[in-house]
């Protein structure tokens, strides 16, 4: 009988060592079928030309004759074509930032939708004809997980006055440091903010502190995803917490505006 027990449980451990030992094989293989990502999907909400195959649009979009208001946004061509042309920094459209000022087009937002995966993809491709654009299959995929599951509250960063509900002085240390063990916002800005990226225009002045103060909707979004097509980091593929992205952002507001 003693025997036979002690058999049985070789046996089981014989078979569970062999399972283990397939599992680690399987895992050290790389899985490389190219995923939508959330962070994609924030990238190509900005500008999607600049990180995808597809080519800048010449037209104007197809919705953008049906703005509820086509007397103040007067732009036409690729612009119009940017998911936050018409759904705003803020994805709140018309009940947002952009209920006034020259982007306003009285179209609403994304923010809070309720429609279901299956529907949100026909019409990102169909509807808004993103598909025709040169929009591939996973790249609208990226969008729908990035509407669906991605967007931040920004009342929840942002108050009514414009500013981040963060800690300036905490967030110093990571400006300087970096967000998520992430490059730091210093190293390629400067420690004021004023300092050219690599790569950018000679007349560049999009300075940290200057779009920090004046859109910090669009501020936080190029924080959490990065800029398209330059080599800034995503807070969010880096997982900082909220609070670390609250504390940079508000650093940011204390920065210089101009030279
Ligand atoms: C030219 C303006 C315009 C642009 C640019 C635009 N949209 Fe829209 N969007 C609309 C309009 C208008 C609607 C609502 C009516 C409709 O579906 O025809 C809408 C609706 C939506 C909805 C459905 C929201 C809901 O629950 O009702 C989603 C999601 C959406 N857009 C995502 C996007 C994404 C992602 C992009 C960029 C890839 C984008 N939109 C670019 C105009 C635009
Ligand atoms: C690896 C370098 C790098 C790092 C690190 C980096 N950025 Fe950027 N960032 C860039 C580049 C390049 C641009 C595009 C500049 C241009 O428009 O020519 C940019 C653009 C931006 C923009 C859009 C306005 C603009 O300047 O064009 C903001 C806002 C911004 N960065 C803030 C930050 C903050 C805050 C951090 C830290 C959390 C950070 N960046 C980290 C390289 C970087």
């Amino acid at each position: 009988m003693r025997s036979a027990t002690c058999f049985t449980v070789i046996a089981i451990l014989v078979v569970l060592a062999a399972c283990g030992g397939e599992d680690e094989q399987q895992s050290a293989q790389p899985d490389t079928t190219p995923k939508a990502t959330i962070r994609q999907g924030g990238l190509l909400y900005d500008k999607f030309w600049k990180v995808s195959q597809a080519a800048e649009p010449t037209t104007t979009h197809p919705l953008w004759v049906k703005r509820p208001d086509a007397a103040t946004n007067t732009r036409t061509g690729s612009t119009t074509w940017r998911c936050k042309e018409c759904h705003g920094w803020d994805y709140k459209g018309v009940d947002g930032a952009y209920a006034k000022g020259s982007h306003r087009t009285g179209f609403a937002g994304v923010f809070g939708s309720r429609m279901s995966a299956a529907d949100m993809r026909t019409s990102i491709a169909e509807t808004h004809g993103y598909k025709d654009a040169g929009l591939s299959d996973l790249e609208i995929e990226s969008l729908v997980l990035f509407v669906r599951s991605g967007l931040a509250d920004t009342a929840a960063y942002i108050d009514e006055q414009g500013a981040f509900r963060g800690e300036a002085e905490r967030g110093k240390r990571l400006y300087e440091r970096g967000l998520g063990g992430g490059k730091a916002c210093a190293e390629c800005h400067g420690l004021d903010g004023l300092k050219a990226p690599k790569a950018s225009n000679a007349d560049y002045d999009d300075f940290v502190g200057k779009i920090a103060n004046e859109n910090p909707w669009e501020f936080l979004h190029k924080v959490r995803f990065g800029q398209p097509g330059t080599p800034m980091p995503s807070a969010v593929t880096a997982k900082a917490p909220v609070k670390d992205i609250l504390d940079v952002c508000a650093y940011s507001q204390t920065l210089p505006k101009g030279r």
